[in-house]
């Protein structure tokens, strides 16, 4: 079975079996039926937006594709709920369209509902776990649905439980946010500002947000229809302002780009230290790093998972050579 289609690296792997589950009772029995059966590896794909398929998956892929978007509303705040299957940007529109404030600012995110909590996904100034309330998840291990919250899933700056200790156990079949009727206007990412004083607006509204969201991103990021990626390839590093001011002085004609984390850590730019060591705009063959955006790796077309991947440590050794950091990567490598 071919996962061309459902990875957006656009990587020609095949999977031994490929099953499409629509809702957590098919979940339920399809691991009912499985207990009887020698134990074949699976895996879980939402989007295919953030993984990279290095070689070949012997077992089952398990497409989820749980439809449904529903809302319930109490006084100013809103209770959304999605199926895991549901694209992550018709959620996003679905609140704008109705003035649910709280995921403008993570418009046209690619991927879907159910991946969103796995790696905390976020943008321009907002993380999932700022408007999480709780998910619906299927245990691999018990066979059992239960419901985790905020605090249960061990939210981090693109992490969570569900890559860290549980790892490939729980599988997510619906998320609830809660989102506000009273919006509060996030525009403190630089991008956003520029962009809206370009269009002359001063009093953004919700759906202004997502506009200008969507065509910096649009500007910024490659279309995975067209050419193959999966986002932000690494995590930006978070290292001690010791070691920054180390870098500052050694590095004296550099601007380094960093945020605050807390009084002793910043996290730096990813992109802006790969540029620096040459790779903006690079490619080997068909793998290669975004023009406009150094720490999006890209598929120019026929680049293998490896080829990838290969490119890939190539940037972690030189930007540890340089500046003595260990890039990590976001992406799920198979
Ligand atoms: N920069 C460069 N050169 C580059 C890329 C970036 O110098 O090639 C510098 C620029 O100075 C820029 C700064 O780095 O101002 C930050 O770049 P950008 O605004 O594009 O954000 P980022 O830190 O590279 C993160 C997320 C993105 C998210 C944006 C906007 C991670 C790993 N990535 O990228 O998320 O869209 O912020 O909030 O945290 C994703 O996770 O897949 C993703 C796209």
């Amino acid at each position: 079975f071919s996962l061309k289609p459902y990875n957006t690296f656009g990587i020609a792997a095949f999977a031994a079996q490929f099953i499409e589950i629509d809702s957590e009772e098919a979940l339920v029995h399809l691991f009912y039926n499985r207990k009887n059966q020698t134990k074949q590896p699976f895996l879980i794909l939402g989007g295919g937006s953030n993984i990279l398929f290095t070689k070949d998956f012997t077992g089952l892929v398990i497409h989820i594709g749980i439809p449904g978007i529903s809302h319930r509303i109490s006084d100013t705040k809103i209770l959304v709920t999605a199926g895991a299957g549901v694209i992550w940007n018709d959620l996003v529109w679905y609140c704008v369209d109705r003035n649910f404030a709280g995921i403008e600012n993570m418009a046209l995110i690619p991927g879907t509902v159910g991946a969103a909590p796995v790696q905390n996904i976020g943008a321009y100034g907002t993380e999932l776990k700022d408007v999480f309330i709780s998910c619906r998840v299927f245990d691999t291990k018990s066979g059992e649905i239960s419901t985790f919250y905020k605090d249960d899933c061990q939210f981090s700056y693109r992490d969570s439980l569900f890559k860290k200790q549980a790892k490939g156990r729980y599988i997510i079949t619906q998320v609830t946010l809660e989102l506000s009727l009273t919006p509060s206007i996030n525009t403190s990412y630089g991008a956003i500002h520029s962009e809206l004083a370009k269009r002359n607006i001063t009093h953004p509204t919700i759906k202004d947000i997502a506009e200008v969201v969507s065509a910096i991103r649009t500007d910024k990021l490659p279309d995975p229809s067209t050419i193959g990626n999966s986002g932000s390839f690494f995590k930006n590093p978070i290292i001690t302002v010791q070691h920054l001011k180390q870098l500052q002085f050694t590095f004296q004609d550099m601007n380094f780009v960093y945020y605050p984390v807390d009084e002793s850590h910043v996290k730096l730019a990813a992109g802006w230290l790969i540029e620096q060591c040459g790779w903006k705009g690079k490619r080997i063959g068909d793998a290669g790093t975004w023009k406009n955006q150094a720490l999006v790796l890209v598929n120019h077309k026929n680049a293998s998972g490896s080829d990838i991947y290969n490119l890939s440590e190539r940037i972690i050794r030189d930007v540890e050579e340089k500046f003595n950091i260990t890039l990590e990567r976001e992406v799920n490598i198979i």
